[in-house]
């Protein structure tokens, strides 16, 4: 039997920990967007990592497909949300023209996105796989989150089977934040696994021209504040949430890879 990976271990880790944030994040999507849909809406799920999201998005009658680069946390996904497709694939890479009515990418997973360049290319391709007038929807950490909960933070989860030792930093100069984590799982015998992940910090007036040169247009901002809930964005909010929407008429796809090369000069 092959070894387990890190990125195997963390996918049990974060199926655990992690995965059931997929229940709050749902009534964020009530209250931001699933008014706006028809009953049976298309929709993709985006570094969909182990799929909780998925899963309630089809206990509720929508059509859902999950893309995630982690081989591991799919096959946690294709668990979790049997109803639900799902397909390994990179952010910045896929493309599945006009096919979803809305697009939603959960639980900072573009901060993962550390290039600003590859984020317009994350953008575009969102853009491009929605149906006119589609919506996209996503979270990202802010500054203050990763003040608070990243600098030099560190916590662990100790339980029967596994332990997991997180320390998380952040480097204001660098907008670059960092999560080491080490898990200990008991299999026949303890195993210990260690990994890091990195993310960017965006500021929303990066993300708001990110968003544009895409050709998302009607986009809103809300903050999320961890013990107040959605609020307006403020410099104390821990996420920022944006809603945005491909344009009903025409979409030109040229038109907006034009203005990217321009923005790119
Ligand atoms: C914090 S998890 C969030 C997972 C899920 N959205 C949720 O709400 O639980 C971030 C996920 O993004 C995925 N991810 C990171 N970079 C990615 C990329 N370039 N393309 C696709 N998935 C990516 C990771 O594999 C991980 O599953």
């Amino acid at each position: 039997m092959p070894e387990p990976s890190a990125q195997d271990e963390f996918a049990w880790v974060y199926n655990k920990i992690w995965g059931p944030y997929a229940s709050q994040a749902i009534q964020i999507l009530d209250e931001l967007l699933l008014k706006q849909l028809p009953p049976r809406a298309r929709f993709l799920d985006l570094c969909c990592g182990t799929g909780q999201l998925s899963n309630l998005l089809t206990n509720r009658g929508y059509q859902v497909t999950g893309i995630d680069s982690s081989e591991a946390m799919i096959r946690f996904a294709r668990r979790n949300a049997p109803d639900a497709m799902f397909v390994i694939q990179d952010a910045r890479q896929f493309c599945h023209p006009e096919s979803y009515d809305a697009i939603v990418s959960i639980y900072d997973s573009l901060n993962f996105i550390t290039i600003k360049e590859d984020l317009i290319d994350v953008f575009q391709n969102v853009i491009s796989s929605l149906k006119p007038g589609g919506w996209f929807l996503f979270d990202l950490n802010t500054e203050s989150g990763y003040l608070d909960h990243w600098e030099d933070g560190i916590f662990d989860i100790v339980e029967d089977d596994h332990v997991c030792v997180v320390h998380a930093s952040y480097d204001p100069e660098e907008r670059s934040a960092q999560f080491d984590v080490t898990i200990f799982r008991l299999h026949d015998v303890w195993r210990r696994s260690d990994l890091t992940l990195v993310q960017r910090c965006y500021s929303k007036n990066q993300i708001t021209e990110s968003l544009e040169i895409a050709g998302f247009e009607d986009i809103t901002i809300h903050g999320y504040h961890d013990e107040k809930g959605l609020t307006e964005l403020t410099p104390e909010s821990d996420r920022m949430y944006f809603v945005s929407r491909k344009p009903l008429r025409e979409f030109h796809y040229e038109n907006a890879k034009m203005r990217y090369m321009k923005w790119n000069r």
